[in-house]
Parts: structure tokens; sequence; C-alpha cells
């Protein structure tokens, strides 16, 4: 039998409903369609982890600028189908633009300060399309989780956020970046790229892979950090670097507890991203007892 195509909130509702009913937990993998390997080991942790699962493909306008490129943005709805087909997707919720976005529709939503740096920087129309629009299909799917993937880090900060302050019942569910053998991070915008321009794009995960080596050595200045990242994006044109506090996304004095190191760069028309996470060993400059100086503690009271 083939996956049930699902195109308006109201069935999409009724469909949970009746799931629900049956005692069965809902998982949702929400998309823009153009499914690579990333999409697939979200669709396969939600199949996975719950009796049923949906998968959202909607291409969102409210998060594109005008000059951005939604028109040319990858749709590949019947490949995108058979994939979740064969990994277990239960329906594939499409909703048709009139239904998510009415003539009149006047209701969006921000979430302050998570947004505001990195890409909320050059594409301030950006999370507020995204928070709006997931709200919108947490609303139609009533899900119990939901699967985003960490190459849209501060998308994912976004979103935990926002369920968090807006009490949404959902496990907001992050997993790791996917990435070609070469370590390009898998993004539907690679289809873009001409073969010069993937192996210029090949610089950002290795640049980050260069910051990530530094933190990993103790380096806690974010300028030195950030300097070096760049070094290796020399060619590119970049839209930033930078290492920040991986759950507010706020800037950091110095690189300390949960960091995120994330960069955006054009290569040719394409805008890339990609991130690193790295936790630093709580130490005395966190303000936490360094473990040597508990052993100097015990030896000084055991005499
Ligand atoms: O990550 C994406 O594909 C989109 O931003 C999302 C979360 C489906 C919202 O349109």
């Amino acid at each position: 039998m083939s996956v049930p195509i699902i195109k308006s909130p109201r069935a999409m509702r009724q469909w949970t409903f009746e799931q629900r009913c049956a005692g069965r937990t809902v998982g949702l993998v929400p998309t823009m369609g153009g499914l690579h390997e990333g999409h697939a080991s979200l669709m396969r942790e939600s199949v996975s982890c719950n009796d049923v699962s949906v998968l959202s493909i909607f291409v969102n306008p409210a998060q594109f600028a005008p000059h951005e490129d939604f028109d040319r943005y990858p749709r590949t709805f019947e490949a995108d189908l058979a994939l979740a087909e064969g990994i277990g997707i239960d329906a594939v919720y499409a909703p048709t633009s009139s239904s998510m976005y009415g003539q009149d529709f006047a209701s969006y939503l921000t979430v302050e300060r998570v947004q505001d740096g990195l890409c909320g920087g050059s594409r301030p129309h950006f999370f507020r399309g995204v928070a709006t629009v997931v709200t919108k299909l947490f609303n139609a799917v009533l899900p119990h989780r939901a699967y985003f993937g960490q190459k849209d880090a501060q998308q994912c900060a976004v979103i935990k956020r926002m369920v968090r302050d807006l009490d949404f019942d959902i496990e907001v569910v992050e997993l790791p970046i996917v990435r070609d053998a070469d370590g390009l991070a898998l993004s539907s915008r690679n289809q873009y790229l001409s073969s010069a321009e993937r192996l210029e794009a090949l610089n950002l995960s290795k640049a980050l892979a260069r910051g990530l080596e530094l933190m990993q050595r103790g380096e806690r200045d974010i300028r030195r950090i950030e300097e070096a990242v760049r070094a290796e994006l020399a060619d590119l044109d970049i839209d930033y670097v930078a290492v920040v506090d991986a759950d507010s996304i706020e800037p950091l004095a110095v690189a300390q507890g949960n960091v995120l190191l994330a960069a955006a760069a054009h290569v040719g028309a394409t805008r890339l991203i990609d991130n690193v996470k790295y936790t630093f060993p709580e130490s005395a400059a966190d303000g936490f007892p360094r473990a040597d100086s508990r052993k100097r503690e015990y030896a000084i009271s055991a005499k």
C-alpha cells in the first residue's frame, strides 16, 4: 500500500487524532523536500523511536527573502516519496500553500535573541518564517517527537527555545550532521554547485575541523579560533564565522561550556552553512574546582 499524502491541516489533525486514540506515538520529520541522506537519518530515527512517523514536505515561502532561491529550491516530490516509503514513513504531510498561508495571513512568531546573530544577521526574515511554519506543522501533526538536523544548529536552538517558552508538549530531537565521505555537509542546496564549486565548498568543513582541533587542544580565545577558521576560508566569500553559546546562540567572552562554532559562506551563487559543536571540560576558569585542586584538598584533609 502506498503512503497517504495529506494536504490540509484539518485532514492531518484527523489522521493524528486516530493514531493518538489508538495509543500510538507520533514522530514528525519536517522538511522542504529535496531529500538526501541527512533527511533519511532523521526519518530512520523517527521510525525506530515512534509507533508512526510523518514526513512533512513544504517549501515555506515565509523563510525566503524576495531575492533568495524560493523558485529554484529543489522540488523532487516523487523521489522524496519513494525514499520515505522505503524507510517506513506512515504519512506524508504536503500542505498546499493556500492551506498554510491564507490571503489575510498576519500572525508570525519570533524567538528573540536566539534568532538574532549568525544566519539571523544576514537573513533577518529567516527564523521568523521557520518558527511560524514549524508552529503550524506542530499544530497540524501534533507529534510527540520532532526531528531536526544539527547542520541547521541555530534553527534547532530557535525551535527548542520556542517549544520550551510556549509549552509545546513535544520532544525536539537534534541529530548529527551527515557528511559526504570528503567531509561536505549534506544540503539540498549542494545540488546547485558545479564540480569546481563543490571542491571549493570543502574548505568550509576543513576550516571548521581546524577550529575544532584548536578547541580540543584547549584554545579558549574566541578571536584566535575565529581567525584560524577565517584564514582557512580565505578563498571563499565569508558571511560569518562565529563561536557562540550552543544553546542561547549568544556571544561568549571566552570559549567555555557547550560551544557552537558555525560558519556561512557563498560559493559562487550558493550560500552554504556548516558547524561543529564542542563541550569544554570544566576548569577553574569556569568557576569549577580542577580535578588536581580536589586532589590537593583531599591530601590536606587526610593529614
Ligand atoms: O530545515 C528545513 O528544512 C526547514 O527550515 C523547516 C524546518 C522544514 C521549516 O521549513
